[in-house]
């Protein structure tokens, strides 16, 4: 369903060009569940990116279901985005001051969905994350596993067929990450979505069923890893 050739993305910072991305070919099915991991600086979040359309390559071919989407305008890459992507992000992007349940509302409102499905979407989304009875608390009353599944429950709350989460654990303790690697096994398993997630973390990515490895913008390697650790323990509420 995702298929790349050739990705290549470069900055231009004044007089210099940063390869971000050079020459990345790829193809990912419905349903995988990859890491995606690499040094710092090369390239992970650029690749997020682009696969998120939230970015253009500089040069090469991407598309999504079979629809090329290298070349489209900024509309048209916000109303893939708005269909087929849920993000998730290492800090967790979530308004302050403002209800769990506002948070996850908020993709429905940009999608135009009233006020009452709205609600009962969120809260739903809410559930599969396990924080049902924590609608009304505001980020800084929650823990930050709590946070990154308000999160999670943000990006799921348009059911996209592809979730995208750079770093995910990267701002949580060991113990929290691996419930947070739970869920994104359980969601995968339940919902049958693609999952992608960046990672530096090599205990984080072997709970994936796939290992793409970057390296100065470059695919290094990819590999099937046959025995995905199963976080499985038991979900705690903090
Ligand atoms: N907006 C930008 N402008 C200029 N250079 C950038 C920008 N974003 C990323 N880069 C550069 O591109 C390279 C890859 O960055 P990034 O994709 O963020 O790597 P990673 O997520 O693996 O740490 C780095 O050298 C980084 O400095
Ligand atoms: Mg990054």
């Amino acid at each position: 369903m995702i298929e790349t050739k050739d990705l290549t993305k470069i900055y231009q910072m004044g007089e210099t060009e940063v390869r971000a991305l050079d020459g990345a070919s790829f193809r990912i099915e419905k349903g995988e569940m990859i890491a995606i991991m690499g040094p710092s600086g090369s390239g992970k979040s650029t690749l997020m990116s682009i696969i998120g359309c939230l970015d253009a390559p500089t040069s090469g071919s991407y598309t999504i279901d079979g629809v090329s989407v290298e070349n489209m305008d900024e509309t048209k890459l916000a109303e893939v985005r708005g269909r087929k992507i849920g993000f998730v992000f290492q800090q967790f992007n979530l308004l302050a001051r403002t209800s769990a349940l506002e948070n996850v509302m908020l993709p429905l409102t940009y999608a135009g969905i009233a006020g009452k499905e709205r609600e009962a979407r969120a809260r739903k989304s809410l559930e599969r994350v396990g924080l049902g009875a924590r609608t009304h608390h505001a980020p800084n009353e929650l823990s930050g596993g709590q946070q990154q599944r308000v999160a999670i429950a943000r990006a799921l709350v348009n059911e996209p067929a592809i979730l995208l989460a750079d770093e995910p654990t990267g701002a949580l303790d060991s113990k929290t990450g691996v419930e947070i690697m739970d869920l994104f096994q359980t969601l995968h398993r339940e919902t049958g979505q693609t999952v992608i997630l960046v990672t530096h973390d090599a205990y984080v990515a072997r709970h994936t069923n796939r290992i793409i490895k970057l390296a100065d913008g470059k695919i290094v390697s990819d590999e099937v890893n046959a025995n995905p650790i199963k976080a499985g323990a038991p979900r705690v509420e903090v």
